[in-house]
């Protein structure tokens, strides 16, 4: 009861802090029916401006162990042997060494070297996982490996998973024979389910081996891909229908220094072959280190494409503009690229457009079919830069749409508005990106409850006729910093804000994407996992809602002649769907205040038709999702009729709701 009236203090402040009008704040208790009725008006037949595809969409960072222990269905942490502690993650016991002469893989040359200590099992290696590994009853586990045999004759090795309590549950014999590197695989059927199991592999009979690349992927990856993706992480993503995938990040484009930026054509072709490097987010925050923070590259930019095919979005890479991390180099610094040196950087900016688009004659567009892909992407869309600044920028910037636009003019191309969502930086670049004639500008954000009520109104007053925008990262981050059903109401009332202003927006993806509960450098995030189940953040919930109700066209929706904005709490925004022939209708109601609203449709035949209705609601602003109780804060579905061409809609006090009316 305490935490309901803390609550309800909390939203009153916000009501008040809007100032409504005093006979609007004096409506009696909600779902009375001498309740005022506000009137809505939207006229079918006069559609404003088309909704991009590309609306609504997601941006993937591997960070908060997101991509390797996470979306990335590896379950085998430092597999190749090559962090800088090359046993980090493992656990060795007996005679186990580290080697590096005839590696199988030049680009990962460290390999482990076990040698019989006179006592079956006494050898061998532990490997934790990502924080434990995730395994199912009855599931199938695909363990792979390279091995060779340095002394003559077999080795028999035993795989096992060891469960938390350090017992074995599953078992498997693999016989190594051979001096040459060959590949070696085991199917594992564990019997129970265990969060933070161990794989186990150890020496049953006397020799030398060395092992190499050990790899366990569950056989049930999205969509069945080898090399492929967490089956339940991916679905979440296929499941809030993004229409653009924006990757791999995020400051992990920039490194920290130009040896550790991410440089894609490092993540394509074998797995097994590509170099590891250490994730700037192993070390970014002094009070949330992670040591064991790498980037296999397993995820890599093939698997980026096939993934965003696989999910229904378009690709929008990020590349690094020869400039390392702004945050933690000075303008001076050696770690950034000169401008006359920016040859590798825009050559790997175009061979990138061949990998994506090319022929499969041409040497990058063969790449990418040798690796399962013949047709091309369709890339069209391409980022210079992450969170860039300064004059340091544009300069560099130029060099790239210089010749991204002779060799590709179709390309679109996306400049930087720098990391804020104004001030000194943002105001210094939009003419820039203007005067360097980008196709969209990446907006971030990472702003407060009452910044993101405000901002409902931010792109009305956009120039129409300049770059496109793209809401590259945003978020809204309440003193907690937690994922309340708060943060993602006011989410949700600013995203009228992106719809009403469809000329003008035309990309969006909040930020972060992904969080492993035990091992999250940032927060708020829009999905959390653990190694075996998933929970969806109220904002996701919001992200979906929108996602799967974008419509195709932006109708004016207006009260008093005025969009609905934060008048009475209420924002608004409807579109047509001309594919599926029905209007939609989305509004949120921020206030303590029931609100009941008639919508006048004009357009819509009066006859009487039925619309299907999403809410998303709670009484505490406070309220959140866990692993334990992941349905605290879930959308409803439901019907209500619609008559005489109007829609009566009752709007629960803080609520989110999509009306989806039907035209025919
Ligand atoms: O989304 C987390 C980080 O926020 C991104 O890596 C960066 O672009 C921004 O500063």
């Amino acid at each position: 009861m305490k935490k309901t009236i803390t609550t309800l203090f909390a939203a009153m402040s916000v009501l008040v802090a809007t100032a409504q009008p005093a006979e609007q704040l004096s409506a009696s208790d909600p779902a009375m029916p001498w309740d005022p009725i506000y009137s809505m008006k939207l006229d079918v037949n006069k559609p404003l401006f088309p909704i991009q595809n590309t609306m609504y969409g997601i941006f993937f960072e591997d960070i908060n162990f997101g991509a390797d222990g996470g979306l990335y269905a590896e379950l085998i942490k430092n597999r190749s042997f090559e962090f800088e502690e090359p046993f980090m993650g493992w656990a060795p016991f007996g005679n186990v060494t580290i080697q590096t002469k005839n590696p199988a893989f030049p680009k990962n040359p460290h390999y482990a070297r076990l040698t019989y200590n006179g006592q079956i099992t006494g050898t061998g290696l532990d490997n934790e996982g990502f924080k434990g590994i995730g395994v199912k009853a009855g599931e199938k586990y695909d363990l792979t490996f390279y091995a060779r045999t340095v002394t003559n004759g077999p080795v028999r090795l035993r795989v096992n998973l060891v469960d938390s309590h350090n017992d074995l549950f599953e078992r498997a014999v693999v016989e190594v024979n051979g001096k040459n590197w060959t590949k070696y695989s085991v199917t594992l059927t564990p019997r129970k389910t265990e969060e933070k199991a161990r794989l186990r592999i150890t020496m049953e009979t006397q020799g030398t081996i060395d092992l190499e690349h050990i790899s366990m992927f569950p056989q049930n990856t999205f969509m069945n891909r080898p090399n492929g993706m967490r089956a339940d992480l991916a679905q979440a993503l296929k499941d809030l229908k993004p229409g653009v995938f924006r990757f791999p990040g995020g400051c992990i484009v920039e490194g920290t220094t130009h040896e550790t930026r991410y440089q894609w054509k490092n993540t394509v072709g074998p797995v097994e072959n590509r170099p590891v490097n250490i994730n700037r987010w192993n070390y970014t925050f002094a009070h949330k280190k992670f040591p064991d923070y790498y980037q296999s590259y397993g995820l890599g930019f093939f698997e980026y494409f096939q993934l965003a095919e696989d999910i229904g979005a378009e690709p929008l890479p990020v590349l690094n503009c020869g400039l390392s991390c702004q945050f933690e180099n000075e303008e001076h610094s050696h770690e950034h690229t000169a401008v006359k040196d920016l040859k590798p950087f825009i050559e790997d900016a175009l061979d990138l457009i061949e990998f994506a688009n090319g022929p499969v004659t041409s040497k990058w567009g063969k790449v990418r079919a040798d690796m399962g892909h013949p047709e091309p992407f369709n890339l069209r869309l391409l980022a210079i830069g992450n969170e860039q600044w300064g004059p340091l920028y544009p300069e560099r910037l130029e060099k790239f749409i210089e010749a991204i636009r002779a060799r590709y003019p179709e390309i679109e191309i996306i400049g930087s508005s720098g990391p804020g969502s104004e001030g000194e930086d943002f105001e210094y670049l939009w003419p820039e990106m203007k005067r360097l004639k980008v196709d969209h500008v990446d907006e971030h954000y990472y702003r407060s409850p009452e910044w993101f009520l405000e901002g409902a109104t931010r792109y009305d007053s956009y120039d129409r006729n300049g770059p496109k925008v793209f809401a590259g990262e945003y978020a809204c981050h309440p003193r907690n910093r937690e994922n309340s059903f708060y943060a993602a109401l006011c989410e949700a009332a600013f995203m009228t804000g992106f719809e009403r202003n469809a000329d003008v927006v035309h990309i969006t993806t909040y930020a972060p994407l992904f969080a492993h509960v035990e091992a999250w450098q940032w927060r708020p995030d829009l999905i959390w996992f653990d190694n075996l189940n998933v929970m969806k953040t109220p904002n996701y919930y919001v992200q979906q809602m929108y996602g799967q109700n974008a419509g195709t066209d932006v109708v004016a929706l207006t009260m008093e002649g005025a969009p609905l904005t934060g008048r009475l709490d209420l924002y608004a925004t409807a579109a047509l769907d001309k594919e599926t022939h029905e209007l939609i209708v989305k509004v949120a109601n921020t206030g303590i205040r029931q609100r009941r609203v008639n919508v006048e449709l004009e357009g819509v035949p009066a006859s009487k038709r039925t619309a299907k209705v999403t809410r998303l609601q709670h009484t505490d602003l406070e309220a959140k999702n866990t692993m334990c109780r992941p349905d605290q804060v879930v959308p409803v579905e439901f019907e209500i009729p619609v008559e005489d061409g109007m829609l009566r809609a009752i709007l629960p006090p803080l609520s989110f709701g999509v009306y989806r009316i039907p035209l025919k």
